[in-house]
């Protein structure tokens, strides 16, 4: 696969929307394969509701994406399990939290399918195959396995499951035939394993069943979390969630890690790491005022309230039309079910003659 230029292979660098407002425009360098043909496939594993760092990362792309591509959204559900075993309810609950997140933002069920990994059987089928064409030492060695594996603590009590889901998201990908797969930096090493069977696959095939895909990474990077550490997570519990009410916002705003030697209105203010402005970057739509509040602070005489002040004006803004809709789709919790089931039979269709193919290349039809 030739990489895109200026890209490491398989990974796509090309947004040139970097935490610059909240527009929803376009990366402007996207491939241009004949879109509305081309797959584009996203998931999350569903294990809580989905905050400002999503919002960022993948989901104003995703709003974007439905226009020009064919885009698969993904419950990851089984995945989940993985690693949720001693609490399915969880997953359970948040299936529909996360659908509630995704529709509330915008996400639209006639542009983009939203499907429930766990009910399309032939996910799992596929997988059971894929794990002929990967070694434990080649899992073992998967970075981001590796990472997550040390963060839980598994040492070598690995579930043989959480061990082999590379394998299983090779499935999510290729069983949909996506070419683009949007995801944070730490999904690479998924893809490139994706890739590594899709090759072995075609190899024992004798020819071209699945496609290769290619990892979307957006520019921009990471959202901090409030109190200043890299990433916003759940776990970390340094969210702003997107059904976050407006008293949530207020007190998260409060929170947020801004310049700790700024102690006197008058002092010098540092931008560096400071979340207040971080945010604002990503969130202000007045880009030309918070340029002049920036020299302003650096300047000295411009205090972290009034600075807040503004952050939680724009994060209302932005917030409150979400909230509104989150709670009022959440109120017919019936109506986005039926949008559930409706995206996961569509996509069943599609992912079941993949496995035909896969099947009948390998040998496997008798009847
Ligand atoms: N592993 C992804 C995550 O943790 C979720 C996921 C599952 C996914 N299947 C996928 C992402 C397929 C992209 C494509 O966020």
């Amino acid at each position: 696969m030739a990489p895109a230029s200026g890209a490491s292979s398989g990974t796509i660098r090309g947004f040139q929307d970097t935490a610059k407002g909240i527009s929803m425009s376009l990366p402007t360098s996207l491939p241009t394969t004949a879109p509305g043909s081309a797959v584009i496939l996203t998931g999350d594993r569903p294990t809580g509701p989905l905050h400002l760092g999503h919002f960022v990362g993948s989901l104003r792309n995703r709003i974007a994406y439905q226009h020009t591509y064919r885009q698969f959204i993904m419950l990851a559900d089984a995945q989940a399990l993985t690693d949720n075993m001693d609490d399915t309810g969880k997953v359970h609950r948040n299936v529909v939290e996360v659908a509630l997140d995704y529709l509330a933002v915008g996400i639209d069920p006639a542009l983009s399918t939203i499907l429930i990994q766990s009910q399309i059987p032939e996910l799992a089928e596929l997988t059971f195959y894929y794990l002929n064409l990967v070694t434990v030492a080649r899992l073992e060695r998967n970075p981001t396995v590796k990472e997550e594996i040390r963060l839980r603590g598994f040492e070598r009590d690995i579930p043989a499951g959480f061990l082999t889901y590379p394998a299983s998201q090779a499935a999510d990908i290729t069983a949909f035939k996506a070419v683009l797969v949007p995801v944070g930096e730490d999904q690479i090493p998924m893809i490139e394993q994706t890739n590594e069977i899709v090759r072995r696959f075609n190899r024992t095939a004798g020819r071209e069943v699945l496609v290769e895909a290619k990892a979307l990474v957006p520019e921009i990077g990471r959202l901090p979390g409030i109190d200043g550490k890299a990433k916003m997570s759940k776990s970390l519990g340094n969210t702003i969630n997107l059904g976050a009410t407006a008293d949530e916002i207020r007190a998260a705003v409060k929170q947020v890690y801004t310049d700790p030697l700024h102690l006197r209105v008058q002092d010098p203010g540092h931008l560096e790491g400071n979340v207040a402005f971080l945010y604002l970057d990503a969130f202000d739509p007045d880009q030309a005022g918070l340029a002049e509040m920036k020299a302003h602070y650096v300047r000295g005489g411009l205090g972290d309230s009034l600075v807040k002040a503004r952050l939680e004006a724009c994060l209302q803004d932005l917030l409150a039309p979400i909230r509104a809709r989150r709670e009022e789709l959440a109120k017919d919790k019936g109506h986005v079910m039926q949008i559930l089931k409706e995206g996961t039979a569509k996509a069943r269709e599609v992912a079941a003659k993949t496995a035909d193919e896969v099947k009948a290349a390998l040998g496997l039809t008798y009847f």
